[in-house]
């Protein structure tokens, strides 16, 4: 491990500047300390994702554990248990680490996340997903759990671009996000009005296939991708071609 990479009782408030779009589309929803506390619950994150949280937590779990064994970066926080659930999913001599840009979000993992027995396992680092303070090559495993909707196309770009790089040749990396449904899906116009008003770029993954995009940046990776929720939401599974 890295100096970069701090064991969970030493979590350091630094000056990593929070990005201009987190600040003025998500303040409400991941900066202010009163909205992680008010979201913070499964219950929430369910009703957001339609009752399909579990059901997409799961499916993640049990692609990591069948990925490479070792260490395990998780990019951006998310609510409910999806990080108590890696954790508990780690074998003897993996670990993971959470990376946020908001060091109350990594807070919150940290209080959520206090059993002695996982405390050695756990990294929280506070970073810039454009920018991981980590050599190449040094994860088996990492995820992208609805991150990129949220992040505008060069950010997102940036992003998939340091998964990659901080992945081993033979490393997984794992997306889990929204994908276009088929027309007559009964909850496409009501997910339609919240990427109007609420999330200013997530209707870029509905405009062009995420997969298609990440060949045309990235033509080294190959991608397994499944839909789930008849195609409200997809995962891929993305390896680095040898
Ligand atoms: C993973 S996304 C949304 C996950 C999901 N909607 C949930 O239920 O939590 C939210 C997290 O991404 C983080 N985030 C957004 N942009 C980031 C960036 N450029 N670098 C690191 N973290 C970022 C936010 O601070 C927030 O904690």
């Amino acid at each position: 491990m890295t100096d970069s990479l701090e064991p969970l009782t030493k979590v350091k408030v630094t000056a990593v500047p929070v990005p201009d779009y987190l600040i003025r589309y998500y303040h409400w929803a991941y900066v202010a300390p009163s909205a992680i506390r008010f979201w913070d619950h499964h219950f929430l994150v369910q009703l957001i994702l339609f009752g399909q949280y579990k059901r997409l937590k799961d499916r993640t779990r049990m692609l990591l554990r069948q990925g490479p064994t070792g260490h395990l970066l998780q990019i951006a926080c998310v609510y409910g248990s999806l990080s108590h659930d890696l954790l508990d999913d780690l074998q003897d001599n993996e670990s993971l680490t959470v990376l946020d840009v908001v060091a109350e979000q990594l807070l919150q993992v940290q209080r959520k996340n206090s059993h002695p027995h996982k405390h050695h396992r756990l990294r929280l680092l506070q970073a810039d997903s454009q920018n991981i303070p980590c050599p190449s090559a040094h994860y088996s495993k990492t995820l992208l759990f609805f991150l990129l909707h949220e992040q505008p196309e060069p950010v997102r770009r940036q992003t998939v671009a340091e998964a990659l790089r901080v992945l081993q040749s033979d490393g997984l990396l794992i997306i889990v996000d929204y994908h276009r449904p088929a027309r007559l899906h009964p909850l496409r116009p009501l997910v339609a009005l919240v990427f109007r008003f609420l999330e200013p770029f997530a209707h870029d993954l509905w405009a062009h296939h995420l997969d298609s995009w990440l060949y045309q940046e990235f033509p080294e990776i190959q991608i397994q991708k499944t839909t789930h929720f008849a195609g409200l939401y997809q995962i891929l599974q993305i390896r680095k071609s040898s």
